[in-house]
């Protein structure tokens, strides 16, 4: 067949602002928003976006230096109702005060301490020796073969490999846990049926439960037994902090790392002088990582309520305001990056946001970052040519970016 040219997102041009939901899944999967943030950064640095077809208004950051002043100021903006749109407009998060990255203050700083131990050196060497040989196998299975979708037959399996492996999850409940993670995280397309997912999720939890409540008798040293032994303020965790920990290092780590590795094989096919120069060995890994992560930028947003009146970058924002802080727009602002728009696998320095900042910085950044340096490795051992063979599909959520679907031939 012949490839499909990409971008398969319409680019809109700024004046398509005001007709758009910026919370709507599909806003993110139909269209490319490169120019609305462009003009954004530009002109309306902290926007009040007042979403098409009504729903509540919230602020839309999209400069670099003032993300990072909300993502450094939990006092002024808390997670604690919520870190995401669809939480954040449904008026908050009933995870709040349980789960680290919805709870502020002093208790986050206890919660984020214990999940810190959970990812250990010690913890994480295993991990990513697993990871990597696995990347390394699902590779050598593509390349050669007419045609695999990079998304399902390889990058698909990855992440939640290595948090299996971290939490311990024994091997005969992996394929169940899979499924179920599938329904409850997907954001694959439009049709999920709510109940499906509420099931899925309550199921999820149910299972942390039970695996919890044997580790805390008999511990190991994998994540779960970490959390499900821990003592804060001189008492252990109760069960809901425990479940609520583990499920949120699926929430944070499956769909994140998939997506950077899926953009990486894209970037590469759209840039083949990059893949070249990194095939031939002309940039590091790290940077290549680091450069893949700011591009493909898989979380597209975190978002914020305001705790008292304040200002930021001069815009009066009022007391219980919400705010959102746009990574994708931050990590192409001229500013911060000098020429953005380039796919630069040697840029540096390379400070992106697609990890956060500030006190709720990614917890699995270290292994995020180790799970796509195994996969580019992978790639450039046994692969020479990468090549589309169908259209990749993007997916629906207006809190993750990157595609479900991505059809391509590996050339050894
Ligand atoms: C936090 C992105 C991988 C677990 C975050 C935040 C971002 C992010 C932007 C900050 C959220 C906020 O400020 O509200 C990513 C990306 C990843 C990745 C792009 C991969 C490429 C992982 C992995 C895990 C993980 C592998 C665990 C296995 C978490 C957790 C938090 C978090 C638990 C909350 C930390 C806190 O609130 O203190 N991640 N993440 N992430 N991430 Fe990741």
């Amino acid at each position: 067949m012949t490839p499909p040219t990409t971008p398969v997102r319409t680019p809109l041009p700024p004046s398509a602002l005001p007709g758009l939901d910026l919370s709507d899944p599909a806003t993110h999967a139909r269209h490319d928003l490169s120019e609305i943030w462009r003009t954004l950064r530009a002109e309306d640095p902290v926007h009040l976006h007042r979403p098409a077809g009504g729903g509540p208004a919230f602020w839309v950051v999209t400069r670099f230096a003032d993300a990072t002043e909300v993502y450094r100021a939990p006092d002024r903006f808390t997670s604690a109702r919520g870190n995401v749109l669809a939480s954040l407009l449904q008026g908050g998060d009933s995870a709040s005060g349980v789960m680290a990255a919805v709870t502020d203050g002093p208790r986050h700083r206890e919660l984020r301490r214990v999940l810190l131990k959970a990812f250990s050196p010690r913890a994480l060497t295993g991990v990513v020796e697993k990871v990597e040989k696995a990347g390394h196998d699902l590779v050598a299975a593509a390349v050669g073969r007419p045609e695999c979708d990079f998304a399902e037959d390889v990058a698909g399996h990855l992440p939640l490999k290595a948090i299996c492996d971290l939490l311990d999850v024994p091997e005969q409940d992996r394929a169940f846990l899979l499924r179920l993670t599938r329904t409850a995280l997907s954001s694959d397309g439009p049709d999920q049926s709510p109940f499906d997912v509420w099931q899925a999720r309550n199921d999820i939890l149910a299972y942390f439960g039970e695996l919890a409540t044997s580790r805390r008798e008999r511990p190991g040293t994998d994540a779960v037994s970490v959390l499900a032994t821990a003592e804060t303020e001189g008492r252990p965790l109760t069960m809901d902090e425990v479940v609520a920990n583990c499920y949120s290092l699926i929430l944070g780590g499956d769909e994140t790392s998939r997506l950077s590795m899926i953009g990486a094989v894209l970037a590469f096919i759209e840039h083949p002088a990059q893949w070249r120069a990194f095939k031939n060995g002309e940039v590091s890994v790290d940077a290549a990582v680091d450069e893949v992560l700011r591009w493909t930028t898989p979380a597209l947003h975190f978002g914020r309520t305001a705790t008292a009146d304040t200002l930021l970058n001069g815009v009066s924002i009022a007391s219980g305001d919400i705010v959102t802080v746009w990574n994708a727009s931050a990590n192409r602002d001229e500013s911060a990056f000098t020429d953005p728009d380039r796919f630069d696998l040697g840029r540096m320095p390379n400070k992106h946001l697609s990890f956060g900042h500030g006190p709720h910085y990614c917890v699995g950044a270290y292994l995020g970052r180790a799970e796509i340096a195994g996969l580019l490795k992978a790639l450039r051992e046994q692969v020479d040519r990468m090549e589309l063979t169908g259209r990749p599909e993007p997916i629906y959520s207006s809190m993750l970016s990157g595609f479900s679907s991505l059809p391509v031939r590996l050339v050894a």
